[in-house]
């Protein structure tokens, strides 16, 4: 099976769950050019948008089977987003085409994109394939230059990062060929360049470095932790910001998922790293049940839309809808009323999401402002000191998509 071939099904599968996806990774390890592969298929998710838009001036008939979409989509960026000779492009596609019927059509849209060479869109959706009503919807509260940066980001891939594991070793020190420091992030580290897969590396397996973006090594970065605290992290799985807080300070670390499967990843992770924390599995909103008010500090990483990892996960955009972005504000605020009363008074309650929505975001710290009798704990200057470009709304920081830096939300309550 070719390369191209496993691609080409990978694609067919409505290919979901990132970068690190299961999917993702089986065939992965599979193909043979891995660079090229990634680049295709991540490429093709990237561009889809664009590449219908191509597609469909040459179509007569748009309704044409989603297999064979997949297939000009996945011929469509070859030639405009690789240095791949267009005959070869033309050949391994219709080669492909597995309704022979369809052959023809193929080769002749494969032709005429070629022989038209790259069209420029002028609006922006287009242009930067994301979907029209996301484009509105951003363009009607991020300031510009916000947007043009994040659209521009959404198109490059995110680099491959890592926390070193400060218990262990501090970064300068670290033996991996070909990587660079994440700006502001004190433990992250860039991989340069990736072409196998990142568990296969002993530093990955004898825990000295957890696969992890800048922006989710910042939140645990904002607030203290101390020796012996009761922390309790509610949506935890894979872990991340857990495994940080540890590697961080020697607190009493309670971990809950509403995933079985998930928190059985985080218990991986924590043996990996030998730490020891207490874990439960409860939907965050009935986890009153589970403990009284004994928390100095509680993570609420909520689950949400996910527009910040665009560059990871590029069909998320696809996926999500402005009926799930408000289903999901409402979720959030039951989370965050259900963890409110587990914590001690004085105690502060970080909020962070990794999207790009009022009503997940802004809306969701006001509620718990003004609903719970917060305060707002400006986090402000601890940014700053990190060098972290955001956005404030008054109750917490959207930070500014970077060449490394990803978006995040995040505030901190105290009570
Ligand atoms: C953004 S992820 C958390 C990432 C994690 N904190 C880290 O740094 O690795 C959100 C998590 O919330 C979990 N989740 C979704 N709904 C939940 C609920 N109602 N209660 C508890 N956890 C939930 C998901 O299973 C997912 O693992």
């Amino acid at each position: 099976m070719s390369d191209r071939y496993i691609a080409y099904r990978l694609l067919r599968k409505n290919f979901r769950g990132g970068l690190y996806g299961k999917d993702f990774r089986e065939a992965f390890s599979y193909v043979e050019e891995k660079a090229f592969f990634k680049e295709l298929v991540y490429g093709v998710l990237r561009r889809q948008e664009y590449l219908d838009w191509i597609i469909d001036k040459f179509l007569k008939k748009k309704d044409i089977p989603p297999s064979i979409r997949v297939l000009l989509r996945m011929g469509v960026y070859q030639l405009f987003f690789t240095s791949i000779p267009a005959y070869a492009v033309i050949n391994e596609t219709v080669n492909m085409v597995e309704h022979r019927g369809f052959r023809g059509l193929v080769n002749a849209i494969l032709r005429r994109v070629s022989e038209h060479g790259y069209i420029e869109p002028k609006e922006l959706y287009i242009k930067y394939s994301h979907p029209e009503w996301l484009v509105d919807y951003w363009s009607s509260f991020l300031p510009e230059d916000y947007l043009k940066d994040l659209l521009r980001y959404n198109l490059t891939p995110a680099k491959v990062v890592a926390r070193v594991n400060s218990r262990k070793i501090v970064r300068e020190n670290i033996k991996i060929s070909d990587i660079s420091f994440t700006k502001h992030s004190p433990y992250g580290i860039i991989f340069n360049s990736f072409d196998r897969s990142p568990w296969e590396l002993e530093e990955y397996k004898n825990g000295i470095i957890t696969f992890q973006s800048e922006a989710s090594q910042i939140i645990p970065l904002i607030i203290e932790f101390n020796k012996g605290e009761n922390i309790l992290d509610t949506c935890a799985a894979p872990g991340g910001k857990a495994t940080h807080i540890l590697e961080l300070a020697d607190v009493n670390l309670f971990v809950n998922d509403i995933s079985f499967q998930k928190i059985e990843i985080v218990r991986k992770q924590m043996e990996r790293l030998g730490f020891k924390a207490k874990y439960t599995v409860s939907d965050a909103r009935k986890i009153k049940e589970k403990y009284g008010k004994i928390f100095d500090k509680i993570l609420v990483d909520a689950p949400c839309s996910g527009f910040g990892t665009i560059r990871k996960n590029p069909e998320v955009v696809r996926r999500q809808n402005y009926a799930s972005i408000k289903k999901l504000s409402i979720l959030q605020k039951e989370i965050l009323d259900a963890t409110w009363s587990l914590l001690k008074e004085g105690g502060e309650l970080i909020y962070a999401t990794c999207t790009i929505t009022k009503e997940e975001n802004t809306e969701v710290a006001s509620w718990l402002f003004k609903e719970k009798k917060a305060e707002v704990v400006d986090i402000r200057k601890k940014l700053d000191n990190y060098g972290v470009r955001y956005l404030w709304d008054g109750f917490g920081a959207l930070f500014y998509p970077e060449e490394v830096l990803t978006p995040f939300y995040v505030s901190v309550f105290k009570k």
